[in-house]
């Protein structure tokens, strides 16, 4: 639900930031000022001033201010909608809240429902005493107890073809919304349709508002192949913006002040049922910046427990990267060899195992431990300035970036130059005529045009926006605060928080892109169909990002031998660009 523009703006002219204000502080009169003593930190001397002409506070001490809004929220710890209609109640106006568009809600609506009804019959499968039995004996077995099974809202998919698609018929659920999600998938050969995830334990994907994105699915075999089927991706379903159990852990996670990252979904259970809370897991995919983002907004600390085989230390060593670029800080904690979180905290217990958390390095060490572990290949080592350099590409903090650059490349034993050549194409800057710093393009102004053009786009609600938000990513961007301001967008919705202008403008503001926020929105709209527009918007964004790097992969082809194994990877990734260029 969205409060309009305009009752916002209102109620904040009519709102007297002094007068709510005073309500919880005693304010002198300072000059053109008010001071008084900070609300938000313990202080003697008063540091905290509201200016009645401009209607902000800003306190000296903590750093904190903004406007009435941002006061209220603050202080009463409530949301921007809230704050609005407490003022709106104080001052006389009256809230009158708008929909989400229609289409939008219900097809998301849709899909979310067809979720729920299948996780709904797989949870009952897996209580029947009947089909449920193998799958709870399993369970059991694993030392994942009833509690959990409610808690996590495991389930069963019971083994025959048709059980979903049967009962969902029933109730009248589209097959189309059902073959979205790949509940369902058809025959190749005759006109039926059969379950997709069958004789397999589910494990839900939930969203932070708790509602069923996607589906892990276990075999129950011991050797079977694929040990997982997953949930395809959908428009409630985007894997690099997702982690399993975060739903659960957030609480946890905010009062531990460090959240604990593990690689499957039974070692994020089993933590859990261990009395670690705060632990989450990526669904089966590499860590991305998207996920790094959403974690640094509940801690500062990341807790990696990956398993103790080479491939647990290689995504290790990728995901720390990511989330040291991110600004979080970084610990790794070593299994004894073999084992992985689940069986370590079934095996040692609550108490020992915390105390084997105690013991987590930090990144650094971690890097030290696995460069000095055992004599490396020239190879070996390549693979893993690979994997700390492709990680740290997106490195929000210049400075920090080249603080950890000098302590990466004492630990790597290789030149920091090395490292920073490195760092993605976008290293090499160019600038444009108005002055802002892009990726080299080979048209960069245009480029920066298409996509303020494109962000101004996706401010409006349609249905289109909303996909096209799944088929982006930052890099799509190749203007400094464009891609800055997409992240700001991605993140705000990754948060569920409807894009309201007034909160929009206060999240643009402090990531000090308030400038660029008013210049995006000021674009004017050309008319004609607005779906059309974002859609072709979109594929030229994409197109020009496609073909800046295949620029930028053809120079380096040029300068490199031709049959060095780093030529090949860069001609495979040149042809597949090609593909993605032809069918977009
Ligand atoms: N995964 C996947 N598809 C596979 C194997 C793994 O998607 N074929 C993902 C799942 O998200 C899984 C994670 O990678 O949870 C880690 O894999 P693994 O350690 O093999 O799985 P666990 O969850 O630990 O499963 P278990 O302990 O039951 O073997
Ligand atoms: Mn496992």
């Amino acid at each position: 639900m969205q409060i309009p523009e305009e009752t916002i703006n209102e109620i904040r002219e009519r709102a007297d930031i002094v007068e709510v204000v005073s309500q919880f502080v005693e304010l002198r009169r300072s000059g053109s000022n008010f001071k008084g003593l900070c609300p938000f930190h313990e202080e003697k001397t008063p540091s905290f001033n509201v200016n009645p002409d401009r209607q902000i506070f800003h306190c000296f001490g903590c750093g904190r201010g903004g406007n009435v809004y941002t006061f209220l929220m603050e202080i009463e710890g409530i949301s921007f909608p809230e704050a609005v209609r407490a003022l709106g109640r104080q001052y006389g106006v009256e809230v009158v809240t708008r929909e989400v568009p229609e289409e939008v809600r219900s097809r998301n609506e849709a899909l979310y429902r067809a979720n729920e009804f299948a996780c709904q019959l797989y949870q009952r499968n897996l209580v029947d005493k009947r089909k449920g039995e193998r799958a709870r004996q399993y369970l059991l077995s694993r030392g994942i107890p009833k509690e959990a099974w409610t808690g996590f809202r495991i389930g069963y998919a019971s083994d025959t073809w048709d059980q979903l698609v049967a009962a969902a018929r029933k109730k009248k659920y589209s097959i189309d919304v059902l073959r979205t999600l790949k509940l369902v998938v058809s025959s190749d050969n005759s006109v039926g349709y059969y379950d997709y995830f069958r004789n397999r334990l589910m494990f839900p994907i939930l969203s932070l508002s708790r509602r069923v994105v996607a589906f892990g699915a276990r075999t129950l075999e011991t050797d079977a192949e694929p040990k997982y089927l997953n949930s395809a991706e959908s428009p409630i379903y985007a894997k690099r913006k997702t982690l399993f159990g975060l739903d659960r852990a957030r609480d946890s996670i905010r009062e531990r002040r460090s959240v604990i990252m593990v690689e499957g979904y039974t070692d994020c259970i089993a933590m859990h049922v261990k009395g670690f809370g705060n632990t989450v897991a990526s669904c089966g995919t590499a860590i991305t910046p998207d996920h790094a983002a959403l974690l640094r907004r509940v801690s500062q600390r990341v807790v990696l427990i990956p398993d103790a085989d080479p491939a647990g230390f290689d995504s290790a060593l990728s995901s720390g990267a990511v989330f040291l670029a991110a600004g979080l800080d970084v610990q790794v904690v070593r299994l004894e060899t073999g084992t992985d979180p689940d069986t370590a905290v079934n095996a040692l217990g609550a108490e020992k195992f915390g105390k084997i958390l105690g013991g987590a390095l930090d990144y650094l060490q971690f890097l030290d431990y696995i460069m000095k572990d055992r004599p490396m290949s020239p190879r070996e080592k390549e693979s893993v300035i690979h994997r700390v350099t492709a990680g740290l590409a997106d490195f929000g903090d210049r400075l920090r970036y080249e603080v950890v650059v000098q302590d990466i490349a004492g630990i790597l034993g290789v030149d920091p130059e090395t490292l920073r050549e490195r760092r993605k194409p976008r290293a090499t800057r160019d600038t444009t005529s108005d002055g802002l710093e892009t990726r080299p393009s080979r048209d960069a102004a245009r480029r920066v045009d298409l996509e303020k053009t494109l962000l101004r786009l996706l401010l409006e609600d349609t249905p289109e926006a909303v996909e096209a938000r799944e088929k982006l990513d930052s890099d799509d961007f190749s203007h400094d605060r464009s891609r800055e301001f997409y992240k700001l967008l991605d993140s705000t919705w990754g948060n569920h928080i409807d894009i309201e202008s007034h909160a929009f403008h206060k999240r643009a503001e402090g990531a000090g892109l308030e400038g660029f926020a008013a210049e995006v929105a000021l674009i004017p709209i050309p008319p004609g169909n607005l779906g059309r527009l974002l859609n072709d918007t979109l594929r030229r964004v994409k197109e020009l990002r496609i073909r800046d790097e295949l620029d930028v992969l053809r120079e380096k082809l040029q300068e490199l031998p031709e049959d060095s194994d780093e030529a090949v990877a860069l001609a495979g990734h040149y042809a597949r660009l090609k593909r993605a260029l032809s069918e977009l």
